[in-house]
């Protein structure tokens, strides 16, 4: 496995591996991998020839009170999870290589952007789309490897592949959880013992939720009600959003007669964690 710094030296890689044949995947990641990233890198390994994670923490994608100085930056510990999980590059570029300082372009998808997590953080997901744009031309991958925890980005960046016919298939994969039903996440470090206890309410809150819909409940209203009371129960909990929206529009639906993605954004102490599910109806 080798890693890269420059956009040049990526897509000479790339391109060569293009050129005798191999079928190529991208696994974009901000580094801080975790067993959710490796499982990401072993998909892609099984379904590609080569595969190119890309470790970038992104700068445009922080708003300004945000995590982006603290973020946690572990490249040596990066390289060996990419390394054990089957990837064959790492293009891990500087700030400086990826944006010009008068850069004035970026890449917008109107309204799934502006609920659930694009509510509070205006700029996040022009800063996601452009700079997924920015590695899909850099890396002209045939797959690219998403978790299925990041439920929004997810849907965005499929409905941006489609409007703007990037020539790259996207696939989903299942959110990789702790023993006890915490969703992994690179945020994680930040929690204390306590809150780590405290942030089990999320998975439990939504494990309540498939259980009411299990038994036919249909109404949005009280399924949110039901979710809310079990993180309420703990209290270094703070719910930020509880939304039940069509799984590909993000729509907000008020019965569940569709398939709906079930998605809530909590702050256990000062972290803020998210998680989610899919109902298929
Ligand atoms: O999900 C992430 O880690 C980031 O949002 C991504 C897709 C790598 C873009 O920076």
């Amino acid at each position: 496995m080798i890693t890269v710094k420059t956009i040049e030296e990526a897509r000479m890689q790339v391109k060569s591996w293009k050129n005798e044949g191999y079928s190529v995947a991208l696994v974009p990641t901000m580094g801080s991998l975790h067993e959710g990233h490796a499982s990401l890198i072993k998909r892609a390994a099984k379904e590609n020839e080569k595969v190119v994670v890309s470790i970038f923490v992104n700068p445009i994608q922080f708003g300004p009170n945000e995590d982006l100085s603290s973020y946690p930056r572990t490249l040596d510990k990066d390289t060996v999870l990419c390394e054990s999980a089957g990837a064959h590059l790492i293009f891990a570029p500087e700030v400086s290589e990826m944006y010009y300082t008068d850069n004035v372009t970026g890449v917008n998808v109107q309204g799934l952007t502006t609920g659930l997590c694009g509510a509070k953080r205006p700029c996040h997901f022009g800063g996601v789309c452009t700079v997924v744009s920015k590695l899909f031309n850099i890396i002209p991958a045939d797959k690219a490897y998403f978790g299925e925890k990041d439920a929004q980005q997810l849907a965005i960046i499929k409905r941006m592949v489609r409007d703007l016919n990037f020539d790259i298939k996207i696939v989903g994969c299942p959110i990789v959880r702790e023993k006890d039903g915490l969703a992994k996440s690179s945020r994680n470090v930040y929690l204390s013992a306590k809150e780590r206890q405290a942030a089990l309410c999320l998975n439990k809150s939504l494990t309540k939720g498939k259980e009411i819909l299990s038994s036919s409940e249909k109404s949005t209203k009280l399924l949110k009600n039901v979710i809310r009371n079990v993180i309420q129960n703990e209290v270094l909990a703070k719910v930020d959003y509880i939304e039940v929206v069509d799984s590909i529009s993000l729509k907000a639906v008020d019965v569940v007669n569709k398939p709906v993605l079930v998605a809530i954004a909590v702050f256990i102490g000062k972290t803020r964690l998210i998680d989610n599910f899919i109902w298929e109806v």
